[in-house]
């Protein structure tokens, strides 16, 4: 089985570290791969972290995770992940594993955060940790 892990991210992610840091923290998604490269690496992994605004580039990403044979895609899809069936579907329809991962924890936040799309799909969610979700996702990853 291949070591690779997508890490995609979804709208408005690019700008962690300066948007609202009180919700998101002060990492950016810079800061963010960096950890996950060191983990990665002690647990002999590697990941590929990408992010758009777009949600059609998150679908085609996910295809493209199982085409490669990644062996699981930890994916933030921000905002599509409460409104997204395109997702829904996509996760659906690729056998690769899809871990749900919130910096925040939208179960605490306005009621609008409290559907996922995503969660209905993927195996297991991490959130409400900051960066902490991400590592503690490809940790999971390690242990599936
Ligand atoms: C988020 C939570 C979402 O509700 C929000 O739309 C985001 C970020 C998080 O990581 O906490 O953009 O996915």
């Amino acid at each position: 089985m291949s070591n690779l892990v997508y890490v995609l991210n979804g709208p408005n992610l690019n700008l962690l570290g300066l948007r609202e840091p009180e919700i998101y923290g002060s990492d950016t998604l810079d800061d963010i791969a960096g950890m996950l490269e060191d983990r990665a690496r002690d647990l002999a992994l590697s990941i590929d972290l990408r992010q758009s605004n777009h949600e059609g580039h998150l679908v085609d990403w996910l295809h493209e995770a199982q085409a490669e044979g990644a062996r699981a895609v930890l994916l933030n899809a921000a905002a599509y992940t409460h409104t997204s069936i395109a997702l829904l579907d996509a996760i659906r329809a690729i056998c690769t594993p899809v871990i749900e991962v919130h910096l925040s924890d939208p179960r605490s936040r306005e009621e609008f955060r409290h559907h996922t799309y995503v969660g209905l799909a993927a195996v297991r969610t991490f959130q409400g940790k900051g960066a902490r979700s991400y590592v503690e996702a490809l940790e999971f990853v390690a242990e599936m």
